[in-house]
């Protein structure tokens, strides 16, 4: 089996790829060198002689997902990973939110570049969300993408809020792509409220007092791996696609998330934004 997995540098993402790492070969996909091979140290420790290549590759950048998807080799399992909570002024080079690049248009972009180049074979994508429950309560904004009319009462929440966005943005995908792939199957997990990730580090006041509090209570990152690797391996899944899994388990996500109508049009949104055809 040769799997790709994109946020591979710390927290549930080393962990998925670890965990694949004992059954092929694993593409890790970071944007930093260091990081890249500090992970692959660490997930050799864990799995000697774990087969690890590692890609470079900033994900906030379409350019540099597109060079990205050319260089990855055909794979049977990507895991969609990354993701960042940023404020919502941060930009790219190219002038993008960071929110809306990293946590939706990169994962949109790449797997639809790599479903081009699997073609009719089979292999399987899975795409790491976040808690439906949740989510439920942030619908995106199809007319505002970048949430910039998004308001909160605690203005500390406003990057929490967003970012929430963009990972129902993943669910929105996810059920798109499956609707449009034949020999693919898209799944979309929801890892659980996991400790020791990296992934509050620019939190502050209640978002910060928030992700303090879970640390002491939330299990950490293999629990996290847990759902998404079970859809990148197990034949329980076989053939199985469109769906969204919490602990193992077909979960329903918000009726702002399922709508066809709604689906389709953030595809052609994100499809104009990176610069791509409709397909
Ligand atoms: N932790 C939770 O409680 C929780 C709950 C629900 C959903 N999730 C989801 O789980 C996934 C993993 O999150 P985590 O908690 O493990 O957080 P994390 O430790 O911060 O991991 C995120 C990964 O994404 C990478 N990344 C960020 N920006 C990137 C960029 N521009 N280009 C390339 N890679 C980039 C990070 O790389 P760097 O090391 O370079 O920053 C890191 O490897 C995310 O999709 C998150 O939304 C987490």
């Amino acid at each position: 089996m040769r799997a790709v997995v994109t946020g591979a540098t710390s927290g549930i993402g080393e962990a998925i790829a670890a965990k694949l790492a004992e059954r092929g070969t694993v593409v890790l996909v970071g944007r930093d060198d260091g990081r890249l091979r500090d992970a692959a140290a660490r997930i050799e420790r864990a799995a000697p002689g774990a087969d690890l290549v590692l890609e470079r590759a900033d994900l906030a950048l379409v350019k540099e997902v597109r060079a990205l998807a050319e260089r990855l080799p055909a794979a049977d399992v990507v895991v969609s990973n990354a993701a960042v909570i940023t404020d919502l002024d941060d930009r790219t080079a190219e002038g993008l939110q960071t929110l809306l690049a990293v946590n939706h248009l990169a994962p949109y972009l790449l797997l639809r570049l790599l479903a081009e180049r699997i073609g009719q074979r089979r292999a399987r994508f899975v795409i790491v969300g976040a808690d439906p429950v949740a989510l439920a309560r942030v619908p995106v904004d199809l007319d505002d993408l970048e949430s910039g009319r998004l308001r909160v009462p605690d203005p500390d929440m406003l990057p929490f809020a967003a970012y929430g966005r963009t990972k129902n943005m993943n669910a929105m995908f996810g059920y798109e792509l499956a609707r449009r792939l034949t020999t693919i199957t898209v799944t979309a997990a929801h890892p659980g409220i996991i400790a020791g990730t990296r992934l509050g580090r620019n939190s502050r006041g209640a978002l910060k007092r928030l992700a303090d509090e879970l640390k002491l209570t939330a299990p950490g990152s293999e629990v996290g791996a847990d759902t998404p690797v079970w859809l990148a391996t197990s034949s329980e899944v076989d053939g199985q696609t469109g769906g969204f899994y919490v602990e193992r388990r077909l979960t329903p996500t918000a009726e702002h998330t399922t709508d066809r109508a709604r689906c389709e049009r953030l595809w052609r949104e994100s499809a104009q934004l990176v610069g791509i055809s409709n397909g």
